[in-house]
């Protein structure tokens, strides 16, 4: 098969996908739109508050929540949470993990993965920012998803702040009211506190500040390689577009003589 029907197969495959996509998403709870630093096509995360968030991971969702699938290694990244390979180190050691060689625990090192989840029906959170959409409707799934992403990280800032202090018991288990949660009630109490987790560069450490630097930080988490994929397909649409002109151009004018003729004639 040559390059352009290839091409042209897959254009033609994309367009099929995106009335897929918008049918396919749920009418969900209330999601706040947040303006964060990794969206659009110029986003990167902001080093600082990826910081912030694994502080608020570490100190009140490794509770409950695996980060399965994310390496110790990999905060050590360019672009994500910048550790040194130091600080890695010390902090992959604050971790107890499951050694099949030993067949007991012994603190992590760099290499390893975090720990799976610890409480029974808590979800792991690795990809989580990728499985949720806040944005929801032709909106949500059309042009505004080029500037502002799916809104993973929205909801879960949302789901974070939507508590709305109601609770209830069911078959033996507390639900409590989320504005969020497309059910309404999720058996998650709400996790944070205001002032719970200190941060070290002095940030405000309320519920919501806490909220959205989690969720930027389990964006991240999710997609590592997503300021590298948007740098490069905007690079791509960039190069391609000057493509076009020149081709354009080349075309006129390699034509022009014979064009020329026609008109004599
Ligand atoms: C005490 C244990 C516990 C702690 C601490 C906790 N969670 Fe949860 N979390 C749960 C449980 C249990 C569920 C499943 C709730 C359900 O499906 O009803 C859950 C579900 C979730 C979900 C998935 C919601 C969905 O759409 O299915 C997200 C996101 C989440 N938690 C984020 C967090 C974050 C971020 C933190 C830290 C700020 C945190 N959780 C702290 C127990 C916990």
């Amino acid at each position: 098969m040559n390059m352009f029907k290839k091409l042209a197969i897959s254009a033609v495959a994309a367009l099929a996908l995106v009335p897929a996509a918008s049918f396919a998403a749920v009418e969900g709870g209330h999601v706040e739109d947040i303006a964060f630093s990794y969206e659009g096509p110029f986003g990167t995360f902001d080093q600082n508050q990826l910081q912030r968030g694994l502080k608020v991971y570490t100190e009140v969702c490794s509770a409950c929540h695996g980060l399965q699938y994310v390496s110790f290694r990999s905060l050590a990244e360019e672009g994500g949470v910048g550790f040194t390979e130091d600080q890695v180190r010390v902090y992959a050691s604050g971790f107890e993990v499951y050694d099949d060689e030993l067949e007991d625990f012994r603190p992590a090192i760099p290499s390893d993965h975090f720990p799976a989840n610890t409480s029974v029906g808590a979800p792991d959170l690795s990809l989580m920012a990728k499985a949720r959409a806040g944005f929801h409707g032709p909106y949500g799934t059309g042009l505004s998803q080029l500037f502002n992403g799916m809104g993973g990280g929205e909801y879960i800032y949302s789901l974070l702040t939507g508590y709305t202090g109601e609770e209830m018991e069911q078959a033996g288990t507390f639900l409590y009211e989320n504005t969020a949660f497309p059910s309404g009630y999720i058996s998650m109490g709400p996790p944070l506190s205001d002032e719970q987790v200190e941060f070290d560069d002095g940030h405000a450490n309320d519920v919501h500040n806490m909220a959205e630097d989690v969720a930027a930080f389990l964006m991240w988490t999710a997609e590592p390689k997503m300021m590298a994929r948007q740098h490069f397909g905007f690079l791509g649409v960039f190069f391609l577009t000057i493509f076009a002109v020149l081709l354009y151009l080349t075309n006129k004018k390699l034509w022009a003589p014979i064009k020329g003729k026609k008109t004599a004639l």
